[in-house]
């Protein structure tokens, strides 16, 4: 099994390419089972995620094809995805597939605005909470579909086609305000989605699909109005960047100190976490082509946060934080509001050397003088990275094992930090 290996103690200084976000990719790659016609997605970036939804698109009969490598391009450069759902073949999506990546459960949606019909695995359980679907469920239902759960599967149907209604989430949920988005736009009728979603992301999928002809308003707030129409078209539109792995890297510089260009970056994307960042000690500015993050010499302040939907600070970013906050002058509090079981990346920070005791929902982190390295183990995406953010300034040689989860979400991760000047490398075994 892969591993990868950090020897800790330089800064970073140098340029990152941030990618397109993986949270907009495969929500937009879902989108195309909406229309027969092809959606041409720019910018996808090189993702296990993006793969494995790939097959499950396929699986369905989407036809995907990537575009070859053109003049001037490097291999950091987006990719150019064609998606062409021209017959749905097969409007089952099985256990094996959506186990493995929970997002892939958004296809309920548009199968039963397309086909009438969904036959989708539930997701089960994740490492980092018990992730229900409840708020999907609920709010396809009041779209008029009739939702059995047998065998595991939720046995979706709306033969008569989905009509339009107002729905009211208890609870601000990405993946349930995707899911039923993507069913209201071919409903009958106006949908009104309230206590909606408002990550930049589902703008980015709600600016999509009206170039694929829908009608949708309020995006950006947290009450979408789709006005349901006929039948969606292809369209072309370019993934916005990658907002967690921006917030990733400018924690990254922050820890090891430097100067570094995050090219691509946007910065409106997270002002949450820029803002705790500065009131921290480091420097962003904000320029034409990205943001640049810069900390020389001043030590890190410690900071308070809490994890909220946007636009509050993102519990994506919470793990990495804490990495940071490890090396604070002093004590910080993080409280984790959004999943009950996100802090499984503490005992491996604690192996580090880091400070870190929990009381229910929230992490206390005393910072301390030195992180030394040792052989740590990835248990979730974000809480991986979160790892290598503390090797890169631990004493001496950190070896993460188990790092398929950082492939889910971050491109190119050692080659990005390398060019940096960063000691990382991947080891076979
Ligand atoms: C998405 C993101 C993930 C991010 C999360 C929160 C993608 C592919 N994943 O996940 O990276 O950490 O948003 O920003 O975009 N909930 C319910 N019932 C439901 C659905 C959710 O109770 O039917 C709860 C969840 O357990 C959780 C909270 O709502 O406590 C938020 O979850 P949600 O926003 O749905 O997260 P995901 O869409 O799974």
């Amino acid at each position: 099994m892969e591993r990868i290996r950090i020897v800790g103690g330089s800064a970073l200084n140098g340029t990152i390419p941030i990618s397109g976000a993986k949270n907009a990719a495969l929500p937009l790659m879902i989108a195309s089972i909406l229309t027969p016609e092809p959606l041409v997605l720019e910018n996808v970036p090189r993702l296990r995620d993006v793969n494995l939804l790939g097959r499950i698109l396929g699986n369905h009969g989407v036809d995907m094809a990537i575009a070859g490598k053109r003049a001037g391009q490097s291999e950091t450069t987006g990719q150019v995805m064609t998606l062409t759902a021209r017959d749905i073949v097969d409007t089952t999506a099985p256990y094996d597939l959506v186990s493995q990546m929970r997002a892939s459960f958004w296809v309920l949606g548009p199968l039963l605005a397309r086909c009438g019909k969904a036959k989708v695995s539930l997701p089960g359980g994740c490492a980092i909470g018990t992730r229900p679907v409840d708020l999907h469920l609920m709010g396809l239902r009041a779209l008029g579909a009739s939702i059995d759960i047998e065998n595991g599967y939720a046995l979706a149907e709306a033969p008569r086609g989905l009509k339009g209604a107002t729905i009211s989430f208890p609870k601000v949920s990405v993946g349930a305000t995707h899911n039923v988005l993507m069913a209201a736009v071919l409903a009958r009728g106006t949908t009104v989605l309230e206590n909606a979603a408002r990550e930049p992301e589902i703008g980015d999928v709600a600016a999509c699909l009206n170039k694929m002809g829908a009608n949708i308003t309020g995006i950006g707030t947290e009450t979408l109005v789709i006005e349901g129409v006929d039948a969606l078209h292809g369209a072309r539109h370019a993934v916005l960047p990658d907002r967690i792995e921006t917030g990733t890297y400018a924690m990254a510089v922050a820890m090891t100190g430097g100067d570094v260009q995050l090219e691509g970056a946007r910065a409106g994307l997270l002002e949450s976490a820029l803002d705790v960042l500065r009131g921290s000690g480091v420097t962003i500015t904000e320029n034409n082509s990205g943001i640049r993050v810069a900390r020389n010499g001043a030590g890190l302040q410690p900071v308070d946060v809490t994890t909220a939907p946007f636009p509050a600070f993102p519990t994506d970013l919470q793990a990495q934080l804490m990495a940071l906050m490890c090396r604070a002058e002093g004590t910080s509090h993080i409280t984790e509001t959004i999943f009950e079981n996100r802090f499984m990346h503490v005992q491996e920070l604690a192996r580090l050397g880091a400070d870190i005791s929990l009381n229910g929902e929230m992490a206390t982190i005393r910072g301390v003088k030195r992180l030394t390295g040792a052989p740590v183990m990835a248990t979730d995406l974000r809480a991986s990275v979160s790892l290598v953010i503390a090797g890169l300034v631990a004493e001496g040689e950190t070896t993460i094992s188990r790092i398929y989860h950082l492939d889910r979400g971050f491109e190119q991760l050692e080659q990005k930090l390398g060019n940096c000047g960063a000691t990382i490398e991947r080891l076979a075994s």
